[in-house]
């Protein structure tokens, strides 16, 4: 896990510095695009976890577990505003189409990764669940500028309250008890630099 935060920090740091991310910072991100990224995580979720829970590598049913699963939040987030009504996209810095076509090019993705080399659907892994560190940031700013809490569109953000840190501790001890080849290694560290390359070209069109 050392490893792979060392030689993964430049995409992190790109990745943070796209224009949605600091312009959830700033408090100035739409609606609109909030929610278009909900859809899409919602997508690339589904996959995810469907093939992570479904593998047999010993190395996968060794790290995974059903606690790590985002899905449900994610859904919750989208009834709440569905329920609320039409979000506008009048005004929008996004490009949904796009936004829409790196999407789907991600999910082919990871489905090749689960036929091809399934175990870097960890590399995939590690960088959402990373990014639960920097939902404690984010939503507090998204709380304050769109109106929201965990019952009311957050719910993926909060998703593990005060146990962030303590989730992240116990997700990098069991990668590191389980995870010892070195081709394992080298392609899970591949797949979490292009997760984080992926993740930077849909958060580009979602704000530009
Ligand atoms: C403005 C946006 C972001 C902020 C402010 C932010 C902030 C943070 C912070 C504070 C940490 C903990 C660092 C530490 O304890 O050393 C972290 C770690 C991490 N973040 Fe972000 N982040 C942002 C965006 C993202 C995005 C978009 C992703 C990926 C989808 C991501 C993935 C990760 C990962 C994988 C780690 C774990 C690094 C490790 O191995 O320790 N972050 N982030």
């Amino acid at each position: 896990m050392a490893r792979l935060r060392e030689e993964t920090k430049a995409h992190h740091d790109a990745t943070e510095q796209v224009p949605y991310s600091q312009a959830i910072v700033a408090e100035r991100l739409g609606l609109e695009s909030y929610v278009a990224h909900l859809q899409a995580l919602a997508a690339i979720h589904e996959v995810l976890e469907t093939r992570l829970a479904e593998a047999t590598h010993p190395t996968i049913v060794a790290v995974w577990h059903d606690g790590l699963r985002k899905l449900a939040a994610i859904h919750q987030d989208l009834a709440y505003f569905a329920a609320r009504g039409s979000v506008s996209l009048r005004h929008s810095k996004a490009n949904f189409e796009a936004a829409a076509a790196v999407t789907v090019s991600f999910l082919d993705w990871l489905e090749g990764l689960a036929c091809d080399q399934p175990v870097a659907l960890l590399g995939v892994l590690y960088v959402f669940e990373g990014s639960m560190m920097g939902s404690t940031v984010l939503r507090k700013h998204l709380a304050k500028s769109l109106d929201l809490d965990a019952e009311r569109g957050l719910a993926y953000h909060s998703l593990y309250g005060r146990e962030v840190r303590l989730r992240f501790m116990d997700f990098r001890a069991r990668m590191d008890a389980s995870v010892q080849d070195s081709t394992d290694i080298r392609e899970i560290t591949s797949a979490a630099s292009e997760t984080f390359d992926r993740v930077g070209a849909l958060l580009r069109c979602l704000h530009g």
